[in-house]
């Protein structure tokens, strides 16, 4: 029997590194007694006198007391020596992400400490049951992956192999709990949940920019503006790096089976071949290189200025679509063979619209509507130019709105990204990485997405998003957008997203 919550006092943390520092940081100031380990004697020194300011900053900004500043600044011993973990309840492994080499640790671990100690790794792509195997006990080893900055991020992914005994995993949560954290229950699986939950948000903007649909920047843009998110995918892209961030795309791609829903791009690939790998190199989707990083998305140009004069359109669908236009002045006509065709499809590109209502082609605009309210509207053409698109880029700007002008897209740009994310959610709801409730916590704390995918899936419609995708999924031919059953399921009986089965 594994040791229980109440019977861990010290905590054995190997890898002194920025995890390992935040980890033992967090463990002593909620109240453990930590043994920090590292294979190299300088790690170990510049860990204590990290841990030791940080600690101090936080009592100089009143967050603690400088008591209790002091109090958890003793609980701390640093060693070389493998063998004085044997001491700990619970040991965190966080040294470097090498599968056989962590094997090794967990087997060298275990002739060190007590038979009833918890074996936890912070793994961030390795198997929980691959680095057990080579184990006595493997029910003793589990997963405990912590995010970067450690005592920011209040998400910890608690993981449990194929063979964790049930009772680490209860005490693992309820050791999470204690350091302030926030546990979510995550299936060994490549990426996890919160890995595997970003892939859509990165690939989808690296599949949109590979048609030419609209340049890096400008997908930020629309991201930031029309879907709330705080960066735009190729910012994030450039901050974590394309050499962390193509690999694990890589690795949960494959790891999942080639799962065309998952495929990052050649281009991505490319840009580490070219050693463009984002902040770090000075240049990625971004140029950093000139007085240090700069504000890679500008500021949207400002409305264009001007009288708004109602606009004559033709509306061939349901017209109560555009309310929110009409409402500026624009105004459903009959065809007089000039005016300008408006469509607002979902999850159809232009193209697939002028196709199927027999539209003439160089007067149709699709219009993405999806951000009216906050001022942002997308709009597209097909392909052969248009004669209308200018004059209504120039009315909605006289209106008022913030226009992005791209190419012909299925889904324009934010509605399918935030398809594909909603998608990807139900399917790791379907296929049980977590529970629907542990994946919105875990979406929301661990990628600071703005909302919860399942229920904003609930918000725009389960059918709506199912629609999204089974239109892109026909324009594109492509399993890539393929359905989750989940969703399926779910906007069939008329379910919330987080309707459990
Ligand atoms: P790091 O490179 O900053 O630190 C690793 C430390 O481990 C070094 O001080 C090194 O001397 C020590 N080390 C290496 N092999 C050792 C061994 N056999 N015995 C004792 N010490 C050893 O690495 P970082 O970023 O702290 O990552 C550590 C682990 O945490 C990796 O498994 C990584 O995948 C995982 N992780 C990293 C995250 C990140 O954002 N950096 C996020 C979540 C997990």
């Amino acid at each position: 029997m594994a040791y229980t919550f109440e019977d861990i006092k010290t905590v054995g943390v190997i890898g002194a590194g920025l995890m390992g520092a935040g980890i033992a940081q967090v463990l002593m100031t909620s109240g453990y007694d930590v043994i920090l380990n590292d294979m190299n004697a300088d790690a170990l020194s510049r860990a204590r006198s990290s841990i030791g300011d940080r600690i101090d900053r936080l009592a100089e900004k009143g967050r603690i007391t400088s008591k209790a500043a002091a109090a958890a600044k003793g609980r701390l011993k640093i060693s070389a020596d493998l063998s004085t973990l044997a001491d700990a309840q619970l040991v965190i492994e966080a040294i470097i992400e090498r599968l056989d080499i962590k094997q090794k640790l967990f087997t060298d671990l275990e002739s060190i400490v007590g038979a009833q100690t918890i074996l936890a790794s912070n793994t961030s792509s390795l198997s929980i049951a691959s680095i057990a195997k080579a184990c006595e006990n493997r029910g003793r080893v589990v997963g405990m992956h912590f995010f970067n900055p450690v005592p920011l991020m209040k998400l910890v992914e608690v993981i449990g192999g194929a063979s964790t005994d049930q009772a680490v995993i209860d005490t693992t949560i309820a050791l999470s709990d204690a350091m302030g954290k926030v546990p979510v229950l995550a299936k060994d699986g490549p990426g996890f949940i919160v890995n595997l939950g970003g892939r859509a948000y990165y690939t989808e903007a690296l599949h949109i920019e590979s048609e030419g649909v609209a340049a890096p920047e400008q997908i930020d843009r629309i991201m930031k503006m029309a879907a709330g998110f705080r960066m735009g995918p190729f910012e994030l892209m450039d901050l974590t790096g394309m050499d962390v961030n193509f690999p694990v795309s890589r690795l949960i791609f494959e790891g999942y089976q080639s799962d065309p829903r998952l495929r990052t791009t050649a281009g991505h690939g490319y840009m580490v071949e070219a050693g463009l790998l984002g902040r770090k190199s000075g240049q990625g989707f971004y140029d950093y290189a000139e007085d240090g990083p700069k504000p890679p998305s500008p500021m949207p140009s400002p409305p264009v200025a001007g009288p708004v004069t109602a606009l004559p359109v033709v509306l061939p669908e349901a017209t109560d679509r555009f309310a929110g236009l009409v409402e500026k002045g624009l105004v459903a006509g009959t065809d007089d063979g000039k005016m300008p065709i408006l469509v607002s499809p979902n999850g159809e590109d232009c193209t697939g619209v002028v196709a199927r209502l027999g539209l003439d082609p160089k007067r149709t605009v699709a219009v993405d509507l999806s951000a009216l309210a906050l001022g942002v509207v997308t709009i597209m053409t097909a392909p052969g130019g248009s004669d209308v698109l200018e004059d209504v880029a120039a009315w909605l700007g006289k209106a008022g709105l913030h226009v992005e002008v791209i190419r012909d897209s299925p889904g324009f740009v934010a509605p399918r990204i935030i398809a594909m994310i909603v998608n990807l959610c139900c399917e790791m709801a379907q296929i049980g990485v977590g529970s629907p409730e542990d994946l919105g916590k875990a979406m929301t704390l661990g990628l600071n997405y703005p909302f919860n995918p399942l229920d904003h899936g609930d918000l725009l419609g389960a059918g709506r998003v199912l629609e999204t995708m089974d239109a892109l999924q026909d324009t594109t031919g492509s399993d890539r957008y393929r359905p989750s059953l989940w969703l399926k399921r779910r906007a069939r009986l008329g379910l919330s997203l987080s309707a459990d089965d």
